[in-house]
């Protein structure tokens, strides 16, 4: 007997296992009952069971047992995170405990970074020695940029950055020895010091400009909008909204609990690979348009709708499923307003107020205005998420729209990082191995079928 089913033999007689509680299933296959215990509620009281629990109930004891389905993990928990909270129906986003708006409003990028990793806000020595390690490995090997002009002038910076920081992995091969707690520490450090020195690289060149080198006597975000914008000036000073603003952006953007990029990075670093690949596999996963690529998307979509007259013939082909999705709308948590949108757009008013209306924000909000007063958003919960106002704000910082997620990722990197440690150190974890339910053929013999007369499958032409 293995034992989860000495466990459920246990439940079965009626047992309450921890003092939590179970539930009483019947197998209508066999007529047999189990008990099977409900985990002690977490700090927030969700509960759950434990799927390896299910394997107990069999027909017959050479059976596998039975199988959770839940494609897309629609109400699978992967881990136990005492990362971030989010309560999607009322709209609230804690890091740490930490309420998301405190955090905006008071704390800086890396202060946040730290709490992520740690668990509690530094005190005044940790932080100067976080910041110091940090801006002092912001360097990149030269050979990156000989990597990086391999790259086609017009390359999405994201594949850029996502290639980029795998290609790290080959200049640091001792970030393989993830289970030594220091080795582990300078790859974090590593990452979240040449993630935005990459970034910047990507952006400069695709404007065909000079890398800029960090310059460690700028701040994080200073100096990230030095590498990115400094030309010939000897000392670049950067205007103070924009950096307050993107200050908070990346905080809201630092983590988000088991999103689809940082499973990635959890089920990537699950098999023991260093974080540098772990954190390209999140990368990857965030440059979809359903995720962080929806920055991007939002603003493609608004030239597209061009002009508010147009905005209620595209809800209505966003309705009838003719088109794209109202982007920045709707969230897989969030069933009602994304705390963090509510943030961007007051600091979309602050940045606005500097630099002058955006034009298209007049589309944007009269989207907003029309889709929180249709059914089909209401009946839905469909309400801004945190990609409707950001991309309108980074463009009015200059940055090009294809770079919009590219900054997600320079902010995603903290959390990543907290994730993946958790995850390494958690006991309970192992390589992340999904099971599938097999609906293919059963057994058949193999016969050729290269000598059957098929009518020819036309050649590709060249691509150019
Ligand atoms: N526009 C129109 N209809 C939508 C939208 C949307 N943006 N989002 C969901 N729906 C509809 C969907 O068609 C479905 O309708 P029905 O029940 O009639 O079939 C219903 O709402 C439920 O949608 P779902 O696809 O089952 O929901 P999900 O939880 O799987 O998807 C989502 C979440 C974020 C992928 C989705 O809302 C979406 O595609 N939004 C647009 C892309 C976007 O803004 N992504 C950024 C997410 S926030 C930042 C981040 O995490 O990266």
């Amino acid at each position: 007997m293995t034992k989860t089913e000495t466990t459920m033999a246990r439940g079965a007689q009626g047992e309450t296992v921890n003092g939590t509680g179970a539930i009483d299933i019947r197998d209508t296959r066999t007529d047999r009952s189990y008990s099977v215990p409900i985990l002690p509620p977490g700090t927030e009281g969700d509960t759950a069971v434990r799927a390896m629990d299910l394997r107990a109930i069999k027909t017959s004891p050479d059976e596998f047992g039975l199988m959770t389905y839940d494609p897309a993990f629609m109400n699978t928990a992967s881990c136990m995170s005492a990362i971030t909270f989010i309560d999607g129906d009322k709209g609230i986003l804690r890091y740490r405990g930490y309420p998301i708006e405190q955090l905006a409003e008071n704390a800086s990028f890396l202060e946040v970074a730290w709490l992520l990793r740690n668990g509690e806000l530094p005190s005044q020595s940790d932080y100067d020695g976080w910041v110091h390690d940090i801006t002092f490995h912001t360097y990149v090997h030269e050979n990156v940029r000989a990597f990086l002009a391999g790259f086609r002038y017009d390359a999405h910076p994201m594949a850029m950055l996502c290639s980029t920081v795998a290609a790290l992995s080959s200049f640091y091969p001792e970030a393989k020895n993830i289970h030594d707690p220091q080795q582990r520490y300078i790859s974090v450090i590593r990452l979240l010091a040449k993630v935005p020195t990459l970034a910047a690289f990507c952006y400069r060149h695709g404007k065909g400009l000079p890398f800029v080198y960090p310059d460690n006597d700028l701040g994080y975000v200073e100096n990230f909008l030095s590498m990115v914008a400094r030309m010939s000036e000897p000392r670049y000073e950067p205007n103070p909204i924009f950096c307050k603003a993107l200050e908070v952006l990346f905080i809201l953007h630092a983590d988000h609990e088991q999103n689809c990029s940082t499973n990635a990075v959890r089920a990537v670093g699950s098999s023991h690979v260093d974080p540098f690949s772990a954190i390209a596999a999140g990368i990857a996963a965030l440059y979809g348009p359903l995720h962080g690529g929806a920055n991007e998307a939002v603003l493609h979509m608004i030239e597209e709708i061009g002009h508010p007259k147009n905005i209620p013939a595209f809800i209505d082909g966003v309705k009838a499923g003719k088109g794209q999705r109202l982007m920045g709308f709707g969230h897989r948590v969030y069933k009602s307003y994304d705390p963090r949108a509510k943030i961007v757009k007051a600091l979309a008013d602050e940045v606005f107020r500097q630099v002058g209306m955006d034009k298209d924000l007049e589309i944007a909000m009269e989207l907003e205005r029309i889709a929180l007063g249709d059914d089909y958003f209401i009946s839905r919960k469909l309400y801004p998420n945190v990609d409707f106002y950001t991309g309108l704000i980074y463009r009015s910082m200059a940055f090009p729209t294809a770079f919009f997620t590219v900054l997600f990722a320079v902010a995603r990197t903290a959390g990543w990082l907290a994730q993946w440690e958790e995850m390494l150190t958690d006991k309970e974890q192992k390589i992340a191995r999904p099971r599938q339910i097999y609906v293919g053929y059963p057994e058949r013999p193999y016969t050729s079928k290269l000598t059957e007369k098929t009518p020819a499958v036309p050649k590709m032409p060249p691509r150019r």
